[in-house]
């Protein structure tokens, strides 16, 4: 795999591919064909090598696939065998939210701290995490080996914010503020847009009755 660039699509695809094949291992499933995943996902059996082509194709003729073997692999091209520290800045009602959200952990985002700037939320804690102020974040970042940031602030703050991030080292911001960061190259950003997926759904919808008129 090394040296090759997997377009963003497949990675898109891949999280998608771990989730399903963590239900099968916990299912008990040891080998799976290309066909039965094309089932299971909804996506052409086709998709499906073509996708796992990418990494050198896990699967064998007339076996299928390995599913223990192939969530490990995906696992490690996505980067989950190891552990991602994170902060959570802006303790409103979705950093709150995410940050009561414990199944990340389970993943190895690792929630170390979370910021604000409003007083009356210092030294509050959610699972046991507290919440700081944000005089605090350029030392605490390199402290604590922080390199993910989820973004949970006005977007008036946005850009203002991931500035000091930058500064303080951060590897990459999880950005939910609906607004273009523009950072350096070198700071990786997810921007995060449910109601994206909202207005997808609802072309679904429009769609589904259009056709069912
Ligand atoms: P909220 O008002 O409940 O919380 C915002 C928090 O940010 C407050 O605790 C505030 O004190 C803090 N804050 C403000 N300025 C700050 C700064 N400079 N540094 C650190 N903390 C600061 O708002 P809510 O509902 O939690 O939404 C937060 C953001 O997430 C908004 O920008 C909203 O539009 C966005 N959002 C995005 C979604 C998405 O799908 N991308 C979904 C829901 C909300």
């Amino acid at each position: 795999m090394q040296g090759k660039e997997i377009s963003q699509a497949v990675i898109r695809r891949l999280p998608r591919y771990y989730r399903y094949l963590g239900e099968l291992l916990e299912d008990g499933v040891e080998r799976i064909s290309s066909n039965d995943l094309s089932e299971r996902m909804k996506v052409t059996a086709s998709q499906i090598r073509q996708d796992l082509n990418n990494f050198g194709g896990f699967g064998q003729q007339g076996y299928g696939y390995n599913v223990k073997h192939l969530y490990t692999e995906i696992g490690k091209i996505l980067g989950l065998e190891q552990d991602h520290n994170m902060i959570i800045i802006g303790a409103g009602n979705l950093g709150q939210a995410l940050a009561n959200y414990a199944a990340f952990e389970k993943r190895g985002f690792v929630l170390k701290g979370i910021f604000d700037i409003n007083p009356a939320l210092k030294g509050k804690e959610i699972r046991g995490v507290k919440i700081r102020m944000m005089e605090e974040l350029g030392r605490f970042v390199p402290e604590n080996n922080v390199e993910i940031a989820a973004l949970t602030i006005p977007k008036e703050k946005a850009i203002e914010v991931a500035r000091v991030l930058v500064d303080s080292k951060i590897r990459a911001i999880w950005n939910f503020a609906h607004t273009d960061l523009n950072l350096p190259e070198h700071i990786i950003v997810e921007n995060v847009h449910l109601s994206e997926s909202l207005m997808r759904l609802s072309y679904n919808i429009c769609r589904y009755n259009e056709e069912h008129r």
